[in-house]
This record gives C-alpha cells, structure tokens and sequence, in this order.
C-alpha cells in the first residue's frame, strides 16, 4: 500500500495506490473533474496546464502534463479553481485579467492566471519571462501583461498560504518507487534497480510517459534529497548538486556568472525551469542540451556515484557519443562543480524562437587574454556534433596569438576540423557551422566593447569588410588587454572616419551624420593608439572605461569630421549604407542622444567641437588629438587605401600603428548583410569582401517578445 498526500487547493489529499507516472494533469481532471486546468501539448511547452506547486523552498508555476503524483508528495497544490477566495472573492490577478481585457477565447487563460498568480506571490515583476512559458493564440501579449503590471503592488490574498505542516505524519511505501532523502538511500536504491528508472524534474521522462506510453519500470524520485539539491560557491569553486532545479541554478550563478545565467534564462520556460534539474540535463546527454556547453566551458567536474563508489569524470570526457555516457549501470550522477574563476564566459543560444526554444547551436566561449596574447582558451557547442563538444582545434587556433581583430578570422579554418554538424530541422549544417563562427566573432566582437545583442542594437550600419575589422576593435572596455584597443582603436577610428568621409561627399548637406556613439567610443579607446607604454595605455583605457560606463560621452570631440575624412582613406562603403548608418537617434553613448533631430555634417563638426570643449573629462580632449594623430600616422604607415588592423600575431608587442592593406573595396558587396561570410568553394579561407554589420545605437527600448 503506498499513499501519497499533498495539500489541493487548501485540503488535505490523500491518493492511494497511484501509479508512480500518473500524471496530475490525468488525475485533476480525470479524477476530480478540475477541469479549469487545460490540456494543451501534454509536453510542457504551452502553460495551459500550469499550477501552483508550493513546498518548503517557496511557490512556483509547474506544468501539471509533466508532473508526476509521487513528485507532489508533501507539496501544496493549487489549481486556477484555488485562486479565488473562500467567499467567490477575486485574486488580484483575475480582477486585472478582466480589467485588461487580458482574455478572449479564454482556454489559454486559467494556465496565465495560475502563472501570473505564482509570480505575485513572489513578488516577480519581470513578466515576459514568468509567462514566456504560457502561449496564447487569440489575445495578444500586451493586455496580459499589463494586467500583470497592474496586479504588481497589490497584497497577496491570505488564502494564498498554504500550511504544510497539516501533511506530517504520511508514510509512503511501495516497491515500485521511491522517494529517497538522502543520496545514501538513492545509491542503494539504484545498485539494487540497475535498471530503474531516476526521475529529477521528469521535463524528460515525463514525456516518455505521455508521448511515447514508455513503462519506465521501477522509479526513483530525487526531487526530496536535500543533500543532492545544494548549491555551494565558494571563493574558488562553484558545486552544484545533481536535483538542483535549472530555477535555482540561475539564481545562484547570476552574480559570478551572469551570462550562464543569461542562457538559463531562456531555458525552456519558469514552469520548465522550475522542475528540470542540472543532473537531468546531463545525464539525457542530449547534444543540445544548453548547460554542457557552458559547464565544458567551465572546466566542469562530474561527480558520480555507485553504491559508496564515487569517481569523478571531466564532463568533456563524459559525453562519449550519441548515446553514449561514461556511466554504468546503478552509477548515477551526485554533483557537478567547477572552478570559480574571474568571469570570462559568454554563451550563446541560438534557436528559432528566443524563448522556449532548444537550440539550434549553443556556443559557449571561455577565453583568457593577458597583454593582448590568448593564454587559454576553453569553447565548447552544443548542436554541432551528436554530443555537447569542445572545440580544440579552435582553441588551439587562439592560444598563444594576439586576441586582436583578425584573432576570429584566424580560426576559420579550425571548425572545420572541429565539427561536421548535421542537418536537421532545426538548422543546416552550414548553418550551424557558420552560426558557431559568427558566436567566435561575436565574443571577440563584445570583448572588443561592440554591442551586439540583436535586441540592443538598431539599426544596422552596414559597411564593407576593411571597416568591419576596424569596426571589431572598440575600446576594450570588457577585456584585460590596453594593448589590444591601441592597435584596433587605431583601425576603428580609421574605418569610421573613412565611411564618414564618404557619407560627407555622397550625402546632401542635410543628410544625417555617422553615428556620434560609435565614433565617439572608437576615438575614447584610439588614444591608446599612441601609447607605447603599457601602463600609460593602461590608465587610458581605465579612463575610457569610466566614461563609458558613466556618462557614455567618451570624447565626443572624436567626430571631428577633419579627423574622419583626412586621416584615413580608401574604405568605400556606399554612400547609401554610410548615411543611413548616421541617425544621431537612439545612442546612448554622448550628448547627441539628447537631440533629436538629424544633423547635418556641419552641424556634426560645430558639435564636435564644442562637445570637445564641454567635456567634463579633462582627459578626453587631448585623447582627441592623439587619435587624429595616430590615424595619420596609420595611414600614412601602410594603409593608403585602408586602414583594417594588421594581423597582430606575428607581433604582439606591437600595439601602436600599424596596419595592412585592406582588399579594395567591392561595390556589390555593400548591399549584402550575410555574417559572418560563407567561405567560398574553393576552400576555407574568409572572403575578404563581405559586409558587415556594425554596432548600431545602444537601444532604449524595452524587449518585445509579443
Ligand atoms: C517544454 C520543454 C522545454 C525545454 N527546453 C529546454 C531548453 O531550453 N534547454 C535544454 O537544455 N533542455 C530543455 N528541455 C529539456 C529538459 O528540460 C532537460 O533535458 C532537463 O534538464 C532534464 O532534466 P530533468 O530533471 O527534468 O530530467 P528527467 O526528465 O527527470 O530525466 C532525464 C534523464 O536523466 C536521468 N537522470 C536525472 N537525474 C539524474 C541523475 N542525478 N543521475 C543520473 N541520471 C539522472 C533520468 O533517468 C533520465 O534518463 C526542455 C524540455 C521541455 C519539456
Ligand atoms: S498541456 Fe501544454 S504545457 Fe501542459
Ligand atoms: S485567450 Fe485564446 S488562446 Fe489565449
């Protein structure tokens, strides 16, 4: 005889005799005729089945179609039928649904009122994502949101509560499952069910059960193991317990590392992450899983355990093939940690969709620079081999050369030998493995100090390829290398002004001027462009970087249109792209934010000018002249026609002005926004003639995701 109990919108329930995998979507409405919780995918992606689950951690959203009774043991459960009070009162959330006209054909409804309901209760206030788990087809987005806004900072109704201590005394038995405390009992559960099934948050399993009927035979459940759920940091290593929720993973990795964090944001939904925990997201060794990558990246340690057996295994070294795991019968994961380290990671997800989406690529690079020079390097991808994959040849492609602007151009060739990606329906293998080189570009790109976050970003400058390598090489604002932005400043400033020359002749006198933030910050960071002692570069850049998390009015004086135009010639983006590129509009970077109006190039120098004088930084005037001075020197040292950065590699203690020539310039090429470029047939070499996308104005807008 087993039973299970659990509290039901407030009342104490008792379910005998369940089957382990009977889900409490079935139960609800099968069983208690609770209807008011919907049947959607019956696969976790739509929120129409969502509940309220509370247990002694706090109250969350979970999706009932995956949810197992034995998981709710203990919990309280609270369905859209237990959201309104005793006397019919409505919760806050409903009143604002209605008064929002937050609902048309109302089946989405009960999930989004649920949701919305468990967000209230924690006071959460970032909306799109608590509900970015919940679709509906009819209303629209923003009534629903605002409807939640409009609930934000009204008291949580006292029927809310859920009074768990009204469940002690239940006892559970059954030797089909278990319900383990400790890791202890789990380990001797599993060596004498080799081949039982464990059961974390069942966002997998429970689709075994409901799409493919799969009997799972005997189960265990590890969502009551305390032990197995903590999340330690210390100064230098991070462990995280294998039934530890992806939820609580991203709250405790947000302040170390806010980019892992970041992904797990968009890992599945709040309802997915709230029940999927890490260790299931390992051992499923699915190749687009999103935390392998950036854990490979991590330098991650698994810990696994058989009976009192414990070993540890490189996580890189346990994803063996499609399939297959370093992992034998019994032995189940008991934690993975790694070392806490200065925060260098950045993870990308690619997917089709930004939330509730499993990528189509994910890219997680971990790269170390000291004095311009790549020291190690750690990059791993999930989506582009039949298991999450280091990219060592990519790796080995970096370390020891200059982390400059070509450093990503160097390694093109490397992901070929790294990876043969599939085609699937998610992407195409040349997809993929372009979309892998671009996340390098795109790292080096926003070390570089670029924004290039589609969301951040708009609209698009579009220049030709010798101003794209100039365009990489934005102050160094993020990396730890003051050498690095002398050498690239110098081309950003060069390319900038040689595309604003040619805004200048080919625009009418009243055409909008280049953008003054992109300008104004390669300019800040080109005073290191003169700078031959290192820690004279140093300070600079320290300066650079103070201005452009303060006021972000680095030097604005930079947009002096004679440094554009007299400096640096020969990159001819077409007059099109450089003046469309110039709306003054939405930067967030200087003064010209504050006015609205297009400008006209005049206006731009007069403005230079006296935002030069008015600069509240005594340091940055002088930095002007120093970058005009260096773009001279650039040009006239080796790039009359252009003035892309040199490929530092060879000479990394080179940081002051030197440059190559840049491939001429191809008109056709201008019109096109591919990135990065395909390779052509012949091999693997870049084209040097693509365009490229610079970094537009800073956004101020809020996301969008309706
Ligand atoms: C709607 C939806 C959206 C999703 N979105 C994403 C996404 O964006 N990114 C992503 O990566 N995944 C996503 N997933 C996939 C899924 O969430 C993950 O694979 C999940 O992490 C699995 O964890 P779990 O705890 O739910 O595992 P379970 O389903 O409980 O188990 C999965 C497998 O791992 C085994 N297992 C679990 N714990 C252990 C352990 N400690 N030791 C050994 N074996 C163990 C189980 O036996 C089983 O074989 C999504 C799933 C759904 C349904
Ligand atoms: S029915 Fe769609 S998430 Fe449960
Ligand atoms: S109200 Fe119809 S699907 Fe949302």
């Amino acid at each position: 005889m087993s039973e299970i109990a659990f509290l039901l919108n407030g009342e104490v329930t008792r379910v005998a005799d369940a089957a382990p995998t009977r889900t409490l979507l079935d139960w609800l409405r099968e069983d208690r005729a609770l209807t008011g919780t919907k049947e959607g995918c019956n696969e976790g992606d739509c929120g129409a089945c969502s509940v309220i689950v509370t247990d002694k951690s706090g109250s969350r959203s979970m999706n009932a179609c995956i949810l197992f009774l034995p998981q709710l043991h203990g919990c309280a459960v609270r369905t859209v039928e237990g959201i309104s009070g005793p006397k019919g009162e409505l919760h806050p959330v409903q009143q604002a649904m209605i008064d929002h006209h937050g609902s048309q054909c109302g089946f989405c409804t009960p999930g989004f009122i649920t949701a919305m309901a468990a967000a209230h209760k924690n006071g959460r206030t970032d909306h799109n994502d608590q509900l970015a788990g919940n679709l509906c087809r009819c209303t629209g987005y923003a009534p629903i949101i605002r409807a939640a806004e409009a609930a934000e900072d009204k008291p949580v109704p006292a029927w809310m509560e859920e009074d768990l201590s009204r469940l002690s005394g239940i006892t559970e038995t059954r030797d089909d499952w278990a319900r383990p405390e400790t890791t202890v009992e789990l380990a001797k559960w599993y060596l004498d069910h080799p081949n039982g099934t464990l059961i974390g948050g069942a966002t997998d399993v429970g689709l075994w059960v409901t799409k493919n009927l799969k009997d799972l035979g005997p189960v265990a459940f590890l969502n009551n193991i305390d032990d197995m759920s903590d999340i330690r940091i210390t100064d230098d290593l991070v462990r995280i317990g294998a039934a530890a929720t992806i939820a609580d993973v991203m709250e405790a990795i947000t302040p170390i590392y806010p980019d892992f964090a970041e992904l797990l944001r968009r890992y599945g939904s709040a309802q997915v992450r709230n029940a999927a925990t890490i260790g299931g997201n390992i051992a499923n060794a699915s190749p687009i899983g999103d935390t392998p990558p950036a854990l490979i990246a991590l330098g991650a340690t698994l810990h696994l355990r058989r009976g009192v057996e414990r070993r540890d295994v490189l996580l890189e070294n346990y994803f063996i093939d499609y399939g297959k795991q370093d992992r034998v019968p019994g032995e189940f994961i008991e934690a993975v940690s790694f070392p806490r380290s200065a925060d260098r990671l950045k993870c990308y997800k690619l997917s089709k969709r930004f939330d509730q989406d499993i990528s189509a690529v994910c890219g997680c690079f971990n790269v170390r620079v000291i004095h311009g020079v790549v020291t190690s390097a750690r990059i791993a991808f999930g989506g582009m081999a039949g298991i999450p994959k280091r990219a060592r040849a990519v790796e080995t492609s970096l370390i020891g050369k200059s982390w400059d602007a070509n450093a990503a151009d160097r390694s093109w060739d490397a992901f070929k030998r790294d990876f043969t990606p599939l085609s699937d329906m998610r992407a195409s293998a040349e997809y993929r493995l372009e979309a892998a080189r671009g996340m390098l570009m795109r790292y080096l790109l926003e070390d570089l100090g670029a924004d290039t976050r589609v969301l951040d970003v708009s609209p698009p400058v579009i220049v030709e390829r010798s101003a794209s390598d100039a365009a990489r090489a934005k102050p160094a604002t993020k990396t730890d290398d003051p050498e690095l932005s002398a050498v690239a400043a110098a081309a950003a400033l060069a390319a900038s002004a040689a595309a604003e020359e040619v805004a200048a002749k080919a625009t009418p006198a009243d055409a909008p001027v280049s953008r003054a933030d992109t300008k104004s910050e390669n300019t800040a960071a080109a005073t290191d462009a003169r700078k031959t002692d290192p820690a004279e570069a140093a300070e600079s850049a320290e300066k650079t970087e103070t201005a452009d998390e303060g006021s972000k009015a680095a030097a604005p004086a930079s947009d002096t249109p004679e440094t554009s135009s007299d400096d640096a010639k020969g990159t001819e983006a077409s007059a099109s792209d450089a003046s469309d590129a110039a709306p003054e509009t939405g930067g967030d970077k200087s003064d010209a934010a504050d006015k609205s109006a297009p400008k006209t190039a005049d206006d731009s120098k007069s403005d230079a000018a006296s935002n030069g004088d008015d600069t509240s930084d005594p340091t940055q005037k002088p930095q002007t002249t120093e970058v005009t001075d260096a773009a001279k020197e650039a040009a006239k040292d080796g790039a009359p026609e252009n003035s892309a950065p040199q490929d530092t590699a060879a000479t990394p203690d080179d940081k002051t002005t030197d440059v190559e020539p840049a491939p001429k310039a191809d008109a056709s090429a201008t019109d096109t926004a591919e990135y990065p470029a395909k390779p052509d047939d012949a091999g693997e070499t870049p084209p040097d003639q693509v365009a490229i996308i610079l970094p537009p104005p800073a956004k101020d807008t809020p996301e969008d995701k309706s």
